[in-house]
């Protein structure tokens, strides 16, 4: 299963990238970036071994996948029924007695091929940090209040016009290890699956003018600045809800010259 927390807020990779400086990772983030630009060449999937990404060093493939029968795994997979997804589910702010804390909104959009066609009545589960930017998870100790009403998980099924949507609260920034004085630009991970369970993809979401951006070793793993953008939802005031909710939209490409970036293209992954 993906682990909640893909940084490893409070497990540095060793205590030589914990002593960095952002200055330090910044430099390295520009230099990787110009060597990228005078390539010329589109690159438009994260970098699995992308060394300012400390931990990134340490547990990229090392070698080829390994490739298996699609159709013996499918007779072991997990079953997924459509009426196991309720669409309550799909409400991160009434999962408990009270109103959690932050920002309403509405996060919605479109699974879609390369084509543009819709990918209909799939599986999207997402996970998230509070407001104040904190996991309900054990190795999440950042000191930042856990919100008793807001647990971050949520999931949906795409209706038949390719389409989610969720009410959620807008996650806030949080520190993590990868060097000193490190965050993470706010965002929300997004689990989507393909005609299959064997099809699982995940990426982050995020929020458009962030200033963590230029800053985040995750988000500039993708080194295509272009490619990076289709990570970021788009304010939507049609989306929001009058007295009630902001809206972004953003949707998902699952192949293709527009592909949104992925962390994985295999099951199981916990990068
Ligand atoms: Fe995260």
């Amino acid at each position: 299963m993906t682990d909640i927390l893909d940084e490893a807020p409070t497990a540095p990779a060793s205590s030589d990238a914990a002593a960095s400086t952002q200055a330090e990772v910044s430099a390295e983030m520009a230099a990787i970036s110009r060597e990228y630009a005078d390539t010329g060449a589109t690159e438009t999937q994260p970098r699995l071994d992308y060394p300012p990404y400390r931990s990134s060093v340490l547990r990229h493939p090392t070698k080829d996948p390994h490739h298996a029968d699609p159709e013996g795994i499918e007779l072991w997979a997990p079953v997924f029924g459509h009426q196991d997804v309720d669409r309550l589910e799909a409400d991160l702010t009434i999962q408990h007695r009270g109103e959690p804390v932050g920002e309403r909104m509405i996060v919605t959009g479109r699974v879609l091929d390369g084509e543009g066609r819709p990918v209909r009545h799939q599986l999207v589960e997402i996970w998230q940090a509070n407001a104040g930017g904190r996991y309900i998870h054990k190795r999440d100790q950042h000191p930042a209040a856990i919100d008793p009403n807001f647990t971050g998980v949520g999931r949906c099924l795409t209706d038949g016009d390719g389409t989610y949507s969720f009410t959620t609260i807008k996650p806030g920034p949080y520190p993590w290890k990868n060097h000193r004085n490190a965050w993470r630009p706010a965002h929300i991970h997004f689990s989507v699956f393909g005609p299959a369970f064997t099809q699982r993809m995940i990426t982050q979401m995020y929020f458009p003018s962030d200033p963590l951006f230029a800053l985040d070793p995750i988000y500039q793993s993708i080194t295509d600045p272009a490619a990076r953008d289709r990570l970021v939802a788009t304010y939507d005031h049609d989306v929001t809800s009058h007295e009630w909710a902001t809206g972004y939209r953003w949707d998902i490409v699952l192949t293709g010259s527009h592909r949104t970036p992925l962390e994985s293209d295999t099951e199981g992954d916990d990068a």
